[in-house]
C-alpha cells in the first residue's frame, strides 16, 4: 500500500483524485487551507483519509505532512485567470511560492515522486495547433506565468535533487463538483448551473474561442499513470493532458442549450483581459510516455457533470 498526499484535497480535482486513489486501495492524505476548496466535497471520504487543514506557505505543516508519504499530487492552486489579474501577489503566493515549500518539503521527506497540476494557459496565444510540449511557452495572464513557473520548479528538483517530478498541463478540465458559484469560476461549471435554474449565461468575446475542454476523470487517470511510469520516461518532464479536441463557446452553448433544454439565449460582454483565443492539445507525447489516452469526450463528460448539478440544483 502506498501513501499519496493530495494538496487541495478539498478542491474539485483533488477531491476527484482522493476517491480514486482510495478505490485502488491507497492511503490517503490531505491538505487544503479551503480558501477555495470545500470540506462538503471530501465529507463522504472525510473517515478514510487524514486531512490536515493547513496552508501550503505554513513549510513547518508541509514538512509534517510529507513525512511516509510516498506520492504527492500538486492540484493546490488559485486557479482562475481573471483573479490572477485582479490580484497578481495572491496568485504568486499561492501558485508559485506555496509549490516551492512543497517542493522542500517532499525533498526533504524522500518522497518517491510528485505530480504537479501545470496548466494549458502556459502556451498562451501561440497561434499553431494542436500545442505541443515542445513549443516554446508564452504566457499571457499571471495565473499563467505562475503555474509556468512551477513547471519550472518542478523540473529544477529533478535536476538538481533527483526528486523525481511529473508535470501535467491540464486543458480546461471540468466535471461534478467543479465550483461554479463564483464569476472566476470555470465556463462550464457556470453555464450549466446557470441555464439549469433558467438564468442567461454571458459570454465574453464574440464567441469564436475555442477550448479543448477535458472530463475529470480523464485527469485522474494520467495522474495515477503519471506516479507509475519509468522515471526514465517522464522524470522532470511536461505532458499535456487532454481531449484533443476543440470546440468554440457559441457551438458550446448550443451542445449545452441541447443537453439541458433550456430555451433562452446566450448575451455577450468585452472580451476577458488575459484571454487566450484558441487551445487544443496534441496527446502523442502523454500516449507514448504515460500510455494517456482519454476515455470520457466531451459529451460524454457533459452529461454525467449536468446530471450531477441537475440532481443539486
Ligand atoms: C485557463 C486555462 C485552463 C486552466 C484555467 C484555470 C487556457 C486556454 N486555459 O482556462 O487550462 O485550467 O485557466 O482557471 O488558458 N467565459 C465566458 N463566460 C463565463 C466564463 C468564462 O464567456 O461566464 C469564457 C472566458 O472568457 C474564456 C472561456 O470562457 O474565453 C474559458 O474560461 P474559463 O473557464 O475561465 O477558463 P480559461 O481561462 O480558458
Amino acid at each position: 500500500m502506498s501513501t499519496y498526499l493530495i494538496t487541495g484535497i478539498a478542491g474539485f480535482i483533488g477531491s476527484t483524485l482522493a476517491r480514486a486513489v482510495l478505490a485502488q486501495g491507497d492511503a490517503v492524505r490531505g491538505i487544503d487551507n479551503l480558501s477555495t476548496g470545500k470540506l462538503e466535497n471530501i465529507a463522504e471520504i472525510s473517515g478514510r483519509i487524514d486531512m490536515r487543514q493547513s496552508d501550503l506557505l505554513d513549510l513547518n505543516a508541509v514538512h509534517q505532512a510529507c513525512r511516509g508519504v510516498d506520492y504527492v499530487l500538486h492540484e493546490a492552486a488559485i486557479p482562475s485567470v481573471p483573479r490572477s489579474v485582479d490580484d497578481p501577489l495572491e496568485s504568486n503566493r499561492a501558485n508559485i511560492d506555496a509549490t516551492v515549500n512543497l517542493l522542500v518539503a517532499a525533498r526533504d521527506a524522500k518522497v518517491k515522486r510528485v505530480v504537479y497540476a501545470a496548466s494549458s494557459s502556459a502556451y498562451g496565444d501561440v497561434p499553431t495547433l494542436p500545442k505541443h510540449e515542445g513549443m516554446p511557452a508564452n504566457p499571457i495572464s499571471p495565473y499563467a506565468v505562475a503555474k509556468l513557473a512551477g513547471e519550472y520548479y518542478m523540473t529544477s528538483f529533478w535536476r538538481c535533487y533527483g526528486l523525481e517530478t511529473v508535470s501535467l498541463r491540464y486543458f480546461n478540465i471540468f466535471g461534478p463538483r467543479q465550483d461554479p458559484g463564483s464569476p472566476y469560476s470555470g465556463v462550464l461549471a457556470r453555464f450549466i448551473t446557470q441555464m439549469l435554474k433558467g438564468e442567461q449565461p454571458v459570454i465574453f468575446g464574440d464567441g469564436l474561442q475555442s477550448r479543448d475542454f477535458t472530463y475529470v476523470d480523464n485527469v485522474v487517470n494520467a495522474n495515477l499513470l503519471a506516479c507509475k511510469a519509468p522515471a526514465s520516461e517522464v522524470a522532470g518532464r511536461i505532458f499535456n493532458v487532454a481531449t484533443g479536441a476543440r470546440i468554440d463557446l457559441n457551438e458550446t452553448f448550443r451542445v449545452l442549450k441541447k443537453l439541458i433544454g433550456y430555451a433562452g439565449e446566450v448575451s455577450y460582454q468585452a472580451d476577458r483581459a488575459g484571454d487566450v483565443k484558441h487551445s487544443l492539445a496534441d496527446l502523442s507525447l502523454a500516449g507514448k510516455h504515460l500510455g494517456y489516452k482519454p476515455t470520457v469526450g466531451f459529451e460524454a463528460g457533459l452529461r454525467r457533470t449536468i446530471e450531477w448539478y441537475r440532481q443539486r440544483t
